[in-house]
């Protein structure tokens, strides 16, 4: 039986003041949840969100990381940087990555790499974008991703991963995958997963929907058979984010 999974994606919002006042307001509700519980604050925020949170079992994560342990790569942050203020979680391979700092599916791959390397859990993001779901080769698309990705990933590391399907098309936009909709690609992605590694993996994997998820949706959204929880945006940065942690209890 997979565990119920809620992230909060903050992206670039939240100073580490309003973060710290943010996480205050909902901890309790977030810590007594029945899921596991991830928050992704900005990088500045990781150390007074991990400090609020640190006698709960939510995990506090990277929205990123590079490659390198260390060097000369401007602006970026190793996994290694990451775990000595105890962060343990990094999104990978988000679209707005992919699509506004062109990281390819080779960079995914090899941040996937990396963060399993050092002993992380990934949140691996896949999706498509509009004129790939107008054209119907969105199934095919998704499954490249998922595959580029898993490339050379043992069986062993392949179910710490945490996949997180989230069209480009739903993020931020109000537009959200019905439940069918979502259902149909996080069944398709655990064929694959079941096709490059065995049914007992498949089983195992957790997978995400991501794209304008809010407490209207997600109970129906985390009731698909295929659908492990959710991966919130917008949502994640109001108080809403608790009823969403617990919509299913109700
Ligand atoms: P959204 O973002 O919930 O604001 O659509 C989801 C995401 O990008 O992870």
């Amino acid at each position: 039986m997979r565990k119920l999974i809620v992230a909060a994606n903050w992206k670039m919002n939240k100073t580490p003041e309003e973060a710290g006042i943010f996480v205050e307001e909902i901890k309790s509700g977030i810590a007594d949840a029945n899921a596991d519980v991830y928050v992704f604050p900005p990088f500045l925020a990781l150390q007074t969100v991990s400090d609020v949170l640190k006698d709960t079992d939510v995990k506090v994560g990277a929205q990123n990381m590079y490659i390198e342990d260390k060097g000369a790569y401007t602006g970026e942050i190793s996994a290694d940087m990451l775990q000595s203020i105890g962060i343990n979680s990094v999104i990978i391979g988000h679209s707005e990555r992919r699509q506004i700092f062109k990281e390819s599916d080779e960079m995914v791959h090899a941040k996937l790499i990396k963060a399993l390397s050092k002993g992380m859990t990934p949140i691996l993001c896949c999706g498509e974008d509009l004129e790939t779901r107008e054209n119907n080769k969105f199934m095919d698309f998704i499954n490249s991703q998922i595959k580029s990705a898993f490339a050379d990933v043992s069986e062993s590391d392949a179910c710490k991963v945490i996949i997180a399907y989230e069209p480009v098309w739903a993020i931020g936009t109000g537009k959200v995958a019905t439940g069918e909709q979502a259902e149909q690609v996080c069944a398709s992605i655990r064929s694959t997963i079941e096709e490059m590694y065995s049914k007992e993996t498949a089983d195992n994997i957790h997978i995400l929907y991501g794209g304008s998820c809010n407490v209207g949706n997600a109970k129906e959204l985390f009731s698909m058979p295929d659908i492990d929880g959710g991966l919130i945006g917008g949502a994640g940065l109001k108080p809403e984010f608790v009823d969403i942690v617990h919509c299913k209890e109700k």
